[in-house]
C-alpha cells in the first residue's frame, strides 16, 4: 500500500456522524472532516442551531452535509438516531460520540436529575448510539480500513480542580475505560475506538464559567493560546485516517500543555 501522506490521509467518500455537531467542538471537528471531503451528518436538539451548522459546513464547498434532531439522552431518541441515519446514508465510517453536557453544583446539593442528565447523555448515550450503529460501521469497514469510532472525554475525567463536576468528571472517566472496552469489543467489527480528551476549548458549554477562568486556562497554557479546529479536527482525523487505523482504546489528551 502506498505510505504517501495523501493516501494515508484519504477521506474522499468517507462518511461521518458526529453528535453534538450544530456548536463548539463538534462543529470544530466536523468542519475538518468536510474540509477533508467527508460526507458529514450532525446531530443536536435544536433546530436552529444545526441549521446555522449546516449553512456553515456547506460554505465549506467540500463534501454533502446533512443534519438530524435528536436528544441523546434519551434511549429512544438514540434508536430513532441510528434508523433515520441509516434511512438516509448508504454507509457510516466514522462516529464521532461528541454531544456532551455538564452542571455544577455544590457536592452536598447537587441534584439527581442533573446527575441522570450528565450521565445519561456523557456516557450511557455513547455506548448505546455506538451500539445501535455497529452493523453501519461494521459493513463499511474493509480489511484495509476499518470502521472509527471517536470519543470526547475530558481532562476533567483525571483532574479536579475545585468546582469541578462530580457527573461530569465521572462521566468522562466512565467514557475512557468504555474506549478501551469498546475498542476491545468492536474489533470483531473491524471497528477502533479511541477518544480525545481536551482541555479548554473556547465553547458555549464552558462559556458560563466566565472570562477570567478562561483566562486563567489561557495563561497557564505553554502555547500561550486555547485550543482551535485545526488543533482538534487533526486529531480527529489522524484517529479517522489510514494513518492512526493502529491506534486502539486510547485516550489522547489535548490542551496545549494546559494541564501539566
Ligand atoms: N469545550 C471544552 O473546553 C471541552 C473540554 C473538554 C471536553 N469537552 C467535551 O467536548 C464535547 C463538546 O463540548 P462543547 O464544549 O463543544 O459543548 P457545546 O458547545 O455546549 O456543544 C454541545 C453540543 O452537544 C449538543 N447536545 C447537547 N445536549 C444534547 C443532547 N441531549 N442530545 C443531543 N445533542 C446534545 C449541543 O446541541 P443542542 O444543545 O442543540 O442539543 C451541541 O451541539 C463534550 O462532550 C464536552 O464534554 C469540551
Amino acid at each position: 500500500m502506498s505510505l504517501k501522506v495523501k493516501d494515508l490521509f484519504e477521506f474522499s467518500g468517507k462518511t461521518a456522524l458526529v453528535t453534538g455537531g450544530s456548536t463548539g467542538i463538534g462543529l470544530m471537528i466536523a468542519s475538518v472532516l468536510v474540509s477533508n471531503g467527508v460526507r458529514t451528518t450532525i446531530v443536536g436538539r435544536k433546530q436552529p442551531a444545526l441549521d446555522a451548522a449546516l449553512a456553515t459546513l456547506r460554505a465549506l464547498g467540500e463534501a454533502e452535509v446533512d443534519a438530524i434532531q435528536a436528544d441523546l439522552s434519551r434511549m429512544d431518541e438514540v434508536e430513532r438516531l441510528a434508523e433515520t441515519y441509516g434511512q438516509r446514508q448508504d454507509k457510516l465510517n466514522i462516529l464521532v460520540n461528541n454531544a456532551g453536557t455538564s452542571w455544577g453544583a455544590p457536592i452536598e446539593e447537587f441534584p439527581e436529575a442533573a446527575w441522570d442528565r450528565v450521565l445519561n447523555l456523557n456516557l450511557k448515550g455513547v455506548f448505546f448510539l455506538t451500539q445501535k450503529l455497529i452493523p453501519l460501521l461494521s459493513a463499511a469497514a474493509t480489511d484495509e480500513d476499518w470502521g472509527r469510532v471517536i470519543n470526547l472525554s475530558s481532562v476533567g475525567s483525571r483532574i479536579a480542580p475545585l468546582g469541578a463536576s462530580p457527573a461530569y468528571g465521572a462521566s468522562k472517566a466512565g467514557v475512557e475505560q468504555l474506549t478501551r472496552i469498546m475498542a476491545r469489543e468492536l474489533g470483531r467489527f473491524r471497528i477502533t475506538c479511541n477518544a480525545i480528551s481536551p482541555g479548554w476549548f473556547p465553547t458555549r458549554m464552558n462559556a458560563v464559567l466566565g472570562a477570567a477562568a478562561s483566562d486563567a486556562w489561557e495563561a497557564n497554557t505553554p502555547l500561550g493560546r486555547l485550543g482551535t479546529a485545526a488543533d482538534i479536527g487533526g486529531l480527529a482525523l489522524f484517529f479517522a485516517s489510514r494513518a492512526g487505523i493502529y491506534v486502539n482504546g486510547q485516550t489522547v489528551e489535548i490542551d496545549g500543555g494546559q494541564t501539566l
